[in-house]
């Protein structure tokens, strides 16, 4: 029969006090650690897929560091409001130790009062039948009175991640009419595109995806963005090496390998018959947590910021650079030599940025 054990007290399988223990001692830590204070991340359109596959993350650690507790602000439209309460619900039974408050609402202003991370998710999905101005002009007038919302109730000094598509053009949006919001801390998703681009090399080469680095996404979250491998390392016994010269095969990464991440979305959800979720909402943690904790020494990231004319940008854009992040600011990457090739796709993906904005500010007049 199981010999009762007081609440509070350990028993355990060493003998102690002539007693034999059944259970081991807790182990305190050998330095003791202050408890931090949670933070409040907004998640848009958390009903829906990606939004499923991101919250539990969040709520894991993934995001923000596993010392990191969370309070998630969950966001999306009356008609998926008691998909929401569903994953609430989920939330709650997943008994996550860093999470400490759910708020599950669709009023936009009690899910963006105090956040100091906004994750937005929720947009209008193209659907058949539709022009591209007609989904532009839904999500246009959606990023706007978001914006608003996140000027007047988010936490000073709240960081923006717009995950949305068309991603660009809607974190500029949020930009605009979210003034008081510094620049610095509005971006767009291109994580993604990036964490593909060295998958692709990782299998080309038979290497651990861990064991490259720098590549660069420039551009535009969609089939224009240009994934750059010119000054990408691969980690090998005898120290970094050059992609280009280990992979020994500028055709294919001048052809194939671009088109292949280019058009990794459509893959996926040819394959999937769904668009890719799990990948996004991994891709979403990498980018806020390497923005908040840092990038490791000597490698960069992508991530759509605004533009201040670097590598003759124009300026005014939500594009995709090379950055580094130290202390929870990002910068970009200066001095990357860029040869003819590039220069062409630099340019021809910010042609498409600079047509997206003039037709969101269509859609706005
Ligand atoms: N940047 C990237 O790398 C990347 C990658 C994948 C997907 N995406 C984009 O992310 C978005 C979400 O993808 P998904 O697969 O989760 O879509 P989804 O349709 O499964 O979910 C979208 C959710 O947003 C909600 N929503 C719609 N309008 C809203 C609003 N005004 N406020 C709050 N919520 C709202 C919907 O009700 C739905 O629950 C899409 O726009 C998709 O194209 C971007």
């Amino acid at each position: 029969m199981a010999e009762d054990v007081p609440r509070g007290q350990t028993s355990g399988l060493t003998k102690s006090s002539g007693t034999q223990r059944r259970f081991p001692l807790p182990c305190s830590p050998a330095i003791p650690t202050m408890a931090k204070e949670p933070v409040r991340v907004l998640v848009t359109g958390a009903a829906g897929q990606i939004g499923y596959a991101l919250v539990p993350m969040i709520a894991r650690g993934v995001m923000l560091g596993a010392d990191q507790p969370v309070i998630l602000h969950m966001l999306d439209i009356p008609p998926a409001a008691e998909a929401l309460n569903g994953v609430k619900m989920e939330l709650v039974d997943a008994a996550f130790p860093l999470l400490k408050g759910v708020v599950a609402t669709t009023d936009v202003v009690e899910a963006c009062t105090g956040v100091n991370i906004a994750v937005m998710v929720g947009g209008f999905p193209r659907k058949e039948g539709m022009e591209r101005k007609d989904v532009m002009s839904k999500n246009v007038s959606i990023y706007k009175s978001q914006a608003s919302a996140l000027e007047n109730h988010a936490a000073a000094n709240c960081k923006v991640l717009v995950v949305a598509n068309p991603a660009n053009t809607n974190a500029l949006i949020l930009k605009e009419f979210a003034p008081s919001i510094p620049e610095k801390n509005i971006s767009c998703l291109t994580r993604l595109d990036h964490n593909r681009a060295l998958g692709q090399v990782s299998e080309r080469l038979n290497v651990q995806v861990s064991d490259v680095k720098n590549v660069i996404i420039w551009g535009n979250h969609s089939s224009t963005q240009y994934p750059d491998v010119n000054h990408a390392t691969v980690k090998t016994p005898a120290g970094e090496k050059p992609v280009r010269g280990l992979v020994g095969d500028d055709a294919w990464l001048n052809g194939e390998f671009i088109t292949t991440v280019q058009q990794r979305g459509a893959a996926i959800i040819k394959a999937r018959k769904l668009s890719s979720a799990l990948s996004a909402a991994s891709a979403a943690c990498d980018h806020i947590r390497d923005w908040v904790l840092g990038t490791p020494e000597g490698t960069w990231v992508s991530m759509g910021v605004y533009s201040d004319g670097s590598y003759n940008v124009p300026a005014g854009l939500i594009y995709s650079f090379p950055v580094t992040c130290c202390a929870g600011e990002w910068k970009i990457v200066q001095g990357l030599h860029i040869d003819e090739f590039s220069r062409k796709k630099l340019d021809l993906t910010a042609q498409e940025l600079s047509e997206e904005k003039e037709l969101a500010y269509s859609c706005l007049s």
